[in-house]
Order: C-alpha cells, then structure tokens, then sequence
C-alpha cells in the first residue's frame, strides 16, 4: 500500500499500485502517446474535426498529397481549421505529468499527436512520429524556396519555382519522418518500461514500438479507457482516462502553467 498521502488508500483502478512499483524501479522510461491524451484537452482527433462544413468529407480525402495536389485551397483550409481548434486547446494534467516526470529520470516521449500539447506543457525533445500541425513544409521544393505572399485562400506557393507549401504532418502514403523513427525505435530498445497513454495501437509503425521494447526486456504499462490492441502486449492495463490516471503515477511537480 502506498504511504503517499496523495494517493488514496483504495486504488481507484487494478493495478495502479503496481504501475506506480514499476515507474519507481524503472531507470528510464518510453513513453507512446496517442489522440487519447489530448481528448480532455478536447482537441478533436482527425476524424472529430470532419464536423460541420467538413462533415461531407472522408479523411483520406484530405490527407493526402494527391487530395492536396487536386485541391490544395480546399486541403489548405480544413488544416487552418484544425490548427485554429488546436490553438484554443489546452494542455491537461496528463500532459503536465510527464513533463514532472522527465524531471525526475530520463524519459523518451515519442508522440503521434501533432498537436504540440506535450511542449506546451514544458516536455522537452518531444519525438513527434507523425509530425507538427503547425510546421509547414514545401511540396517538392526547388531547395532554395521563398515564400511568395498568398493569394487569400489559397496555400503560400514559392516565389522561385511555384512549389506549394503544405502542413509539416505525415499523410496517408508517407513514410514517418526516418530520424524521428529510428530515434523512437532505439528508445524503445533501451528503455526499462514502456508508458503507453491513449492510442488505439492499430497505427504502424507506432504500434508496433511497445512490443518492441518488451522484446528487448522493458516492462509495458498501458493508460486507456477503453480496451486498445496494445493490452495483451502490457503487463499493467489500467482501464482510465489519461489526466486522472497519470498524475497518481508518480509525484508530481505542482506547476501546471504552459511555459513562455
Ligand atoms: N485517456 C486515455 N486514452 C483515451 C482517452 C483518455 N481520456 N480517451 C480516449 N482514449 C483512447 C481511446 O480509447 C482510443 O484507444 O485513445 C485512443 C485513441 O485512438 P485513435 O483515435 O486511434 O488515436 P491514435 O491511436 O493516436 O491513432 C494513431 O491514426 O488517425 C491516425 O495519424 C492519426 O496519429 C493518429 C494515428
């Protein structure tokens, strides 16, 4: 039993006092998050924010190169909303809990989020697997693109070669970003416990990273509501929502504000 006064003396899930044993033991942690840890920010996961005017649309219509390339003021549009939805978000105590716990060993955080919610809360190195919503990127470039002013509407285009620039995110068909994988996967082959948080597991590569890690003799903790594909891979399955669950995990910092 736990002698932390704030930790009530009955768990209020199976299983948290032995997820709290094996993130105390642990020398270092790998961390996989998902859409899950942001849903009490209430950022709207990709499908959620297809509401309203967007309702007509199937995300793989939009989250594609060739969808861009057909439509890119449409496409353009529909990431403009997404990234105003994301910036009226908030961070949550989940994601201020594993900013405290970096603080307290060393942590790897890789993410398939793009919303940025895990650096807004003050973690640091932040692998994003699927890249950053608010990042832009040029769509084959000329490598010395400037930025020409946008016709209103419309996607920036190069003022040199015509090149369109287009969000910094992983879309349906691309490979995920190789230094961000590899710098994942060597994570999870390091690490002594694996902190799943919020991910259906049915995404590879990513999916595939926590039973990587328990492969090479990590212990694998898994944070979900709801049952997830990753379950039978934990040796911990704590059936709870991110933000109540995490900060009972380990002490926490107190200091719950984005930094400047
Ligand atoms: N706390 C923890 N988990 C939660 C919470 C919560 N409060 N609310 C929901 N969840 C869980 C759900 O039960 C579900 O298992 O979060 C998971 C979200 O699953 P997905 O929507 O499939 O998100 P994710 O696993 O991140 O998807 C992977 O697929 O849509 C693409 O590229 C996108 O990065 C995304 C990838």
């Amino acid at each position: 039993m736990s002698n932390d006064p704030l930790i009530p003396t009955s768990s209020p899930w199976p299983g948290l006092e032995e997820a709290r044993d094996l993130i105390a033991q642990a020398r270092s942690v790998f961390v996989l998050t998902g859409a899950g840890i942001s849903a009490e920010s209430g950022v709207p996961t990709f499908r959620d924010a297809l509401t309203g005017l967007w309702a007509q649309f199937d995300p793989e219509e939009l989250a594609s190169e060739d969808a861009y390339r057909r439509q890119p003021a449409l496409v353009w549009e529909w990431y403009q909303h997404r990234r105003a939805l994301v910036a009226a978000a908030r961070p949550n105590p989940a994601h201020y809990a594993l900013a405290a716990l970096a603080a307290q060993k060393p942590v790897t955080l890789v993410t398939q989020n793009v919303d940025g919610l895990h650096q807004r809360a003050g973690s640091e190195h932040v692998i994003e697997l699927h890249g950053n919503l608010f990042a832009n990127k040029w769509l084959n470039g000329c490598g010395r693109c400037d930025e020409a002013t946008a016709i209103p509407g419309d996607p920036p285009c190069c003022s040199l070669c015509g090149a369109l620039m287009r969000p910094g995110v992983v879309w349906f068909g691309e490979d995920l970003p190789r230094v961000a994988r590899f710098r994942a996967e060597h994570a999870a082959e390091t690490a002594d416990l694996c902190l799943v948080v919020g991910t259906s597991g049915l995404v590879y590569p990513a999916a595939g990273l926590p039973g990587l890690a328990r492969d090479h003799g990590a212990r694998v903790v898994v944070v979900n509501p709801q049952p997830s594909a990753l379950d039978q891979t934990a040796d911990v399955v704590l059936p709870a929502a991110a933000g109540a669950c995490l900060p009972l995990l380990w002490p926490q910092s107190g200091t719950e504000t984005e930094p400047d």
